[in-house]
């Protein structure tokens, strides 16, 4: 039988967990025609899957697309592809800019993945379109791809439209997957050796999706479903927004025998004042009350969050608010990040004079030196215990392997005999970012 030559691809995935999900499935979507390479320089076909969060995050994909440009001079039928939400946000612009731009394709359009590199004729091609129920349908697929800990998108999008912030405009409105074909991914991830999954969406806990009695669900009760999967031993979901925070699912955080003891809650600032201007829709008591009433059910539970200093308007005294919520909670971990204007959102037209850049820097590294505090106080606790830790590879030295608790901490451990799936580690160090341990 005459061997298929199939095309090399090359990925390069920036930005959140779900652009690494998409990644993945937009490999498997071309598995029967497309080999993944891990070179740029021997590829047919380069995605660049992009972020449009942070200037920063955007500008990283133009100098990107400079390196290529030197890559498409040796080799005429290089393709270059721009997927992800710089695609969905400025494709149009940059495609027109960028002639060694062949496509450019947003989120909502991948399952014309396959159908743009059938095509013979060299059109350059723009899929900007919304059709996330018939991406979801393609989704259904088979999964290939499988790690010890896998992410599935179970809802996708935004109608929020926090003030900063782009996802509403690059992901579209918000859309939950069919209980149904969720469950079926999960079982087919776990049959193919997958023991943690971790449940994503813009919004993940305002998931409402249709049960297969045709009833509407949340996501407490698709975490329970799933917890039936048999082989599956640890869920865990992400991002959470506060006010979706339903009394369900905080009840299932002290009950659940598969549920991470970890929450993901961004709160991005103590004052009220700039909560109401970000539109984050709770207030910093009303946050304060969900984490009291989650310790309640679960003392152990590690809170994660996410920060934004030098919000427009945001004066010391808002900046100390965000520094007494942080003191009162004492998150397990948490991303802090300097304001970024970004065009198109509410906040990109508010006076944003009073904070000078070196305030923002100034800001910035006092929340971050308290948060790192904490992180490690709460890491420090571990020390001289004995952890379960789901390996999910080998480490940078000789008989080193690395895993996660279910408090989502990286531990590194040592080992000379081959290890299981999970083991037995106790703990002997820690530091912000990881503990270290022996089996
Ligand atoms: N859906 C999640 C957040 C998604 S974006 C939520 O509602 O919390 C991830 C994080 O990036 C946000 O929590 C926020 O802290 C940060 N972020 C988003 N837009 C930003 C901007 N314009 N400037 C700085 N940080 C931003
Ligand atoms: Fe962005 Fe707010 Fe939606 Fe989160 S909830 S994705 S921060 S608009
Ligand atoms: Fe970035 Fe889009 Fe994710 S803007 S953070 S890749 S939803």
């Amino acid at each position: 039988m005459k061997e298929i030559v199939k095309d090399k691809i090359y990925i390069k995935t920036f930005g959140c967990q779900m652009n690494n999900y998409d990644s993945d499935r937009l490999l498997e979507s071309l598995s029967d025609t497309h080999k993944k390479v891990i070179n740029p320089e021997e590829a047919d076909i380069i995605v660049l899957n992009t972020c449009h969060i942070r200037e920063k995050a955007a500008e990283k994909i133009y100098s990107e697309v400079g390196k290529i440009k030197l890559l498409k001079k040796n080799n005429d039928k290089l393709k270059l592809i721009i997927t992800g939400c710089v695609a969905q946000a400025e494709g149009k612009a940059m495609i027109k800019r960028q002639p060694i731009i062949d496509a450019v394709v947003g989120p909502q359009m991948y399952h014309k993945f396959p159908g743009i590199l059938k095509k013979k004729n060299s059109k350059r091609v723009i899929k900007l379109d919304f059709e996330h129920d018939k991406k979801f349908n393609e989704l259904r697929g088979k999964r290939i791809i499988a790690n010890v800990s896998s992410f599935v998108t179970i809802q996708e999008g935004c109608d929020k439209f926090c003030s900063f912030c782009v996802v509403p405009f690059t992901r579209g409105s918000e859309i939950s997957r069919k209980e149904e074909d969720i469950i079926k991914e999960v079982s087919m991830l776990v049959s193919l050796g997958c023991k943690e999954v971790i449940l994503l969406g813009q919004n993940v806990n305002a998931y409402h999706g249709i049960s297969s009695k045709n009833q509407e669900i949340n996501l407490a009760s698709l975490i329970i479903s799933l917890e039936n999967i048999k082989g599956l031993e640890r869920i865990s979901y992400t991002t959470s927004h506060p006010k979706d925070m339903n009394i369900d699912l905080i009840n299932l955080h002290g009950i659940s025998q598969k549920l991470n003891p970890y929450l993901h809650l961004p709160v991005q600032s103590g004052s009220n004042k700039i909560l109401k201007s970000m539109n984050r829709k709770y207030t910093s008591e009303q946050y304060l009350k969900i984490i009291e009433n989650l310790r309640r059910k679960n003392p152990n539970i590690a809170i994660s969050s996410d920060f934004i200093v030098g919000f427009p308007g945001e004066t010391k005294n808002d900046f100390a608010q965000t520094i007494k919520l942080v003191k009162e909670v004492e998150f397990a971990q948490a991303y802090s990040f300097k304001y970024s204007r970004r065009p198109g959102t509410k906040s990109s037209r508010m006076d944003n004079k009073e904070i000078t850049l070196n305030e923002k820097n100034e800001r910035l590294l006092e929340l971050q030196e308290l948060l790192n505090k904490h992180q490690k106080k709460f890491n420090n606790n571990f020390i001289n215990k004995e952890v379960r830790v789901l390996i999910k590879g080998k480490g940078k030295k000789l008989n080193q392997y690395r895993g996660t608790t279910k408090w989502m901490q990286v531990v590194n451990f040592e080992s000379k005999k081959t290890v299981n799936s999970f083991e037995n580690v106790k703990i002997t160090k820690s530091s912000n970012n990881s503990l270290l341990g022996e089996v």
